[in-house]
């Protein structure tokens, strides 16, 4: 199996839709209706879900003109809440062809899809023209990229001189290799961790210039803190997008997140920086 088809079928396993309205109905929502608050457990799938999306958007600047880039989009959440919040326009790119297609049908279901789209595609090879975007983002993707700067000389490529580029992603920590499965990754072999240090090393040699980079662990610490706090007063988890997606394979997956956490394996990072 090639690298990219790897990928795709260690996120898809058929039957995503049907999960996630069984989901959507137990929560007492109408699948056919429901609001980008009512999804949010499910289509941000990355650490700390919706929160992180809404930290990130608030370092962004963004304009309501603007044609923006979610780069592994998933099931589209993040591209959605950046097009309701700021009315810009979204292009969502994704290898798994099951993540696409949930997300434009729910991006529909929200009446986004005028501003919102998704393609199917690598992020190292993208369809879109030379200068196409004022903006770009990617959460929890370049984790399943093995060339780090193939990735963001195709980012560079696709982006306005000047354009912003922010990246939301879990580095190697200084604690040592993490244990598998995780939610990327069922093993080391689809998996390619880089540390903060080696991470601004490549985007500044593929023509970024970094403007912050971030540990965001201590935020990831107070968001488990409250999501245990929640779980233990008989509520739901407020982040279910791993469940939904991976299902059973999801419980060892989560327990080895939060001791790669712990043991400074792994260290989510947000970089925000310019396209030179
Ligand atoms: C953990 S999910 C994150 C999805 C989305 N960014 C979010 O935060 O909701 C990682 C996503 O990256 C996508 N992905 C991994 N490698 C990719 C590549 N080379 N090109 C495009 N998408 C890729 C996967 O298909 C998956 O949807």
């Amino acid at each position: 199996m090639n690298a990219a088809a790897d990928i795709s079928d260690h996120y898809s396993q058929g039957g995503l839709l049907a999960r996630l309205e069984a989901n959507l109905r137990k929560d007492g929502v109408d699948p056919a209706r429901p609001t980008l608050e009512e999804l949010a457990p499910y289509d941000h799938f990355h650490g700390r879900g919706l929160e992180a999306t809404g930290d990130m958007a608030n370092r962004l600047p963004v304009s309501a003109k603007d044609r923006i880039l979610d780069i592994g989009s998933g099931l589209g959440g993040p591209a959605r809440y950046m097009a309701r919040r700021f009315g810009c326009r979204v292009s969502g790119i994704d290898l798994t062809a099951e993540f696409c297609e949930v997300a434009r049908l729910l991006t529909a279901r929200l009446g986004l899809e005028d501003g919102v789209s998704f393609d199917e595609g690598d992020a190292l090879a993208m369809s879109f023209e030379d200068a196409a975007f004022d903006g770009a983002y990617s959460m929890n993707v370049s984790m399943n990229i093995a060339d780090k700067r193939a990735l963001y000389r195709e980012i560079h490529r696709v982006l306005k001189p000047g354009a912003w580029l922010c990246l939301s992603e879990v580095a190697q920590g200084p604690g040592g290799e993490p244990e598998y499965p995780l939610p990327w990754a069922a093993t080391a072999s689809s998996s390619f961790l880089a540390t903060p240090e080696t991470t601004r090393a490549d985007l500044e040699a593929s023509g970024f210039s970094i403007e912050s980079l971030r540990d965001t662990s201590s935020e990831a610490r107070d968001f488990a803190a409250r999501s245990r706090a929640i779980v233990e007063a008989g509520g739901k988890p407020p982040h279910r997008a791993v469940m939904l997606a991976l299902g059973e394979r999801a419980r060892e997956a989560v327990a080895n997140t939060g001791r790669a956490a712990k043991e400074r394996r792994t260290l989510p990072i947000e970089i925000l920086c310019r396209r030179v």
